[in-house]
């Protein structure tokens, strides 16, 4: 059998039929940037989301872009952020002559930890905002941000470029209830389009407008310039294909559910523990992904799951040669990568990110995955954990 990590067609089929004419629509219109599609997936999206504003965007690594650039922080100013993400989370950061400040990650949950941001607050004599990401689709504790950047007069900013419809534990979707929430619509978020989109979403009327400003050079009149911004609008193609899907996205996020359900009973019958449990030598030598109970949800657009450092690379091997995609979030993490070595986070600074680098595995999650190819996945690893076992109680 085999089970790709990740297969975007099946669900096209699903709404071919819907897309291609639209598709024609908008190129007779010839209306291509911004306009009314964009303005009608800007409210249909923030109604999703129960937020004031959505100003629509080229990506999510513009959002945050505009987003930081609202802040209106001066060069050399310092953002904590999780090493444990995607680059554009960072990159935004030093694009804007800011210093990005990384934070450790909670090891059940994956992201960046409350208690690691107030300790590296202690030794930040610049530091100006918290940009946590709900990463893969797990809440980050949107209320402990909220009470250390209130403490501490920081605005923050959620990275929720993986987490649209996730909710925090108080059951508001994430990015809504900070300053500003930044989203992603690349092809294989939960939301995603034919190519780069992104959103920023406030509450807040000035940064709405400001917002509004940034992504089109700081203009609301055309040739009139308030301030510098940048060319990041979001195209009307996108946010048609983002208002055909938007409907059919609960529907989405309940099918990774049901995966992530799925694998974790397999796991779990076949001895596999939660995140949150400690490796013993009792247990299957797996950790399957912690998530929150209601009302906070995890809208699993990855499913990472642990295995002893040891046999990570050959469980992936392993799980290639039988036709099963697999991939690692994140190989390297931003603190050791090459770009941020002179801010002097070097190996062994972030031990539970750098952990996460050693011993995690993403499995294939997407809607129209199967309960078939499902099964094979999770016994074909189990097969692999069960026939080390011997190793890690040495190894570990
Ligand atoms: C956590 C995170 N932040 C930002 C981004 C950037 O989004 P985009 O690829 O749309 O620029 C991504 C994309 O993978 C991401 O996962």
């Amino acid at each position: 059998m085999t089970v790709p990590f990740i297969d975007l067609k099946p669900q096209y089929e699903t709404i071919r039929a819907q897309c291609e004419p639209k598709l024609h629509e908008i190129a007779a219109s010839q209306y291509f940037v911004l306009g009314p599609e964009v303005a009608a997936f800007e409210k249909e999206v923030g109604e999703y989301l129960g937020v004031k504003h959505g100003v629509g965007c080229s990506s999510g690594s513009d959002a945050l872009l505009l987003a930081l650039m609202a802040l209106d922080l001066k060069p050399g100013d310092q953002v904590l952020c999780p090493s444990w993400t995607f680059f554009a989370t960072a990159g935004a950061i030093s694009r804007l002559g800011l210093e990005p400040v990384f934070v450790d990650i909670d090891p059940v949950t994956y992201n960046m930890c409350p208690q690691a941001t107030e300790a590296a607050l202690a030794t930040c004599t610049r530091a100006k905002a918290l940009l946590p990401v709900h990463i893969y689709g797990l809440p980050a504790d949107v209320d402990a941000f909220l009470e250390i950047g209130k403490r501490h007069n920081l605005p923050v900013i959620e990275d929720c470029a993986q987490s649209i419809g996730a909710k925090d534990a108080t059951g508001a979707m994430t990015g809504t209830r900070c300053t500003m929430g930044t989203w992603s619509f690349f092809p294989t978020k939960n939301l995603g389009c034919f190519g780069d989109g992104g959103l920023v979403s406030a509450n807040d009327d000035r940064l709405g407008d400001y917002l509004r400003m940034a992504r089109v050079h700081g203009s609301k009149q055309r040739y009139v310039h308030e301030f510098v911004g940048v060319n990041a609008r979001l195209d009307a193609l996108q946010a048609a294909i983002l208002r055909i899907k938007l409907p059919l996205l609960e529907r989405w996020h309940a099918a990774r559910i049901a995966n992530a359900d799925a694998y974790d009973a397999i796991f779990r019958s076949a001895g596999g523990r939660c995140t949150s449990c400690a490796w013993d030598e009792s247990s299957l030598q797996l950790r399957f992904p912690w998530r929150p109970a209601a009302p906070a949800r995890a809208i699993v657009n990855q499913y990472v799951l642990r295995v002893p450092a040891a046999i990570r690379d050959e469980a992936r091997d392993f799980m290639k040669e039988r036709g099963v995609g697999t991939e690692i979030y994140y190989p390297i993490p931003l603190h050791l990568q090459q770009c941020w070595a002179h801010l002097g986070q070097g190996a062994g600074s972030l031990p539970e990110t750098e952990r996460a680098a050693n011993e995690t595995i993403a499995l294939p999650i997407f809607p129209e995955l199967g309960m078939e190819r499902l099964r094979y996945v999770a016994q074909t690893l189990v097969q692999f954990v069960e026939s080390k076992s011997r190793t890690f109680a040495a190894a570990r």
